[in-house]
């Protein structure tokens, strides 16, 4: 008999963070048993590469240490350049033309050598009437794989799966709030360095890209144009919040409102793109997740100029928890960081008995 096993310790390897998560069945619901955030230095990864692996190595032991994480079994994802998603139209085919027409297909549409990336597929639809299949194809270069894979066994830790963020984002989300037949809803993670588009209609993918731009900008601005160190940068930026003039210098919140403005333009060329070549409707809903989506003017941004409601994803909303272990204030703070890893701790690892 083949069953699903335990699940995995979600691991989110982000550029300015650490994130791990580690989920128990509890029905309908999950019960969060470890949650924990570790920041990493500047600079740790760039551009998808692993630059300085011991920081990785050390903030990944410290949180299974400190959280008391005996699973060693976890599951991965990769964001940014390193991953092509390409969503195909083919005539309908058997399962082994399909593997040979991949291949080819890849090599069209995968603007890398094919040898240096690994290669999936996934049949979203088959639809014999037309004769036609819809086809998810997902490459991501190895180089990038294998740095994460490398660091996550320095740390001792076994890389069960590797998953991509737009992935693990919409598992998130269809955990926490199901789907909706014939509605479109865009999610949006916007992490430091990375920010995630995926556009569902229903349960389905239809539309994923990454756009190399996040939080981090608007710390690097702040650094330079107030001469602050890195740190400063980060608390004025998350002070800058509260528009208190008196903590944070005023130049702040001119500096996150240029850097925003121009973060939400490029999210909503993506958002015109697919509306302009899709046929499924009008974007009805927006949730926001990631780190950057506590800075509510960045909300309120996108959704003055999409002209949709913009939620905050919840990626707790069906995870319990005892509030002994979590303070649920502070749980809903960091909450906005916690969906990737989230994602990842719903993989489960297969088994065999
Ligand atoms: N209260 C806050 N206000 C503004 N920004 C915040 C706040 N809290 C966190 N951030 C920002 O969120 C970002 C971190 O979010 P997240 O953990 O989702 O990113 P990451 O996974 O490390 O990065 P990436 O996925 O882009 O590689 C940082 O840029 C951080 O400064
Ligand atoms: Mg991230």
């Amino acid at each position: 008999m083949a069953f699903e096993g335990r699940h995995l310790v979600g691991v989110d390897i982000g550029t300015s963070a650490v994130k791990v998560i580690q989920l128990r069945d509890s029905g309908a619901k999950m019960h969060l048993l470890k949650y924990g955030v570790e920041p990493l230095p500047p600079q740790s990864i760039v551009d998808g590469h692993v630059m300085n692996s011991a920081a990785v190595v050390d903030a990944l032991t410290k949180l299974f240490k400190d959280l008391r994480i005996s699973q060693r079994d976890v599951a991965l994802s990769i964001s940014g350049n390193s991953v092509i998603i390409k969503k195909l139209n083919l005539p309908l085919m058997k399962r082994d033309e399909l593997e040979e027409q991949i291949q080819w297909e890849a090599e069209q549409h995968i603007p890398y050598e094919i040898s240096e990336v690994e290669i999936d597929y996934d049949i979203l639809a088959e639809n014999n009437e037309a004769g036609q299949m819809d086809i998810l194809l997902v490459a991501a270069k190895k180089e990038e794989i294998q740095d994460l894979v490398d660091v996550v066994r320095q740390s001792k830790l076994k890389p069960f799966v590797v998953d991509i963020d737009a992935f693990a984002l919409q598992n998130a989300y269809e955990f926490n709030y199901g789907y909706n037949e014939g509605e479109t809803v865009a999610l949006l993670n916007v992490g430091a360095s990375v920010t995630t588009i995926n556009i569902l209609f229903g349960a389905i993918s239809q539309f994923t890209r990454d756009i190399t731009n996040g939080g981090a900008v608007i710390t690097e601005e702040i650094q330079k144009q107030l001469q602050v160190s890195y740190n400063e940068a980060e608390a004025y930026k998350a002070g800058g919040q509260l528009f208190s003039q008196e903590v944070v210098p005023q130049e702040v919140m001119g500096i996150i409102s240029n850097v925003v403005d121009s973060l939400t333009g490029e999210i909503q060329r993506s958002l015109d793109f697919y509306m302009a070549t899709s046929s499924t409707g009008e974007i009805e809903r927006v949730f926001i997740t990631g780190g950057t989506s506590k800075i509510p003017y960045l909300r309120s941004a996108i959704e003055r100029r999409s002209r949709v409601p913009v939620e905050l994803l919840d990626p707790f909303r069906k995870v319990t928890f005892n509030d002994k272990q979590f303070d649920p204030e502070v749980l809903k703070r960091q909450a906005p960081q916690a969906t990737i890893s989230l994602g990842l701790a719903l993989r489960k690892q297969r088994e065999k008995i």
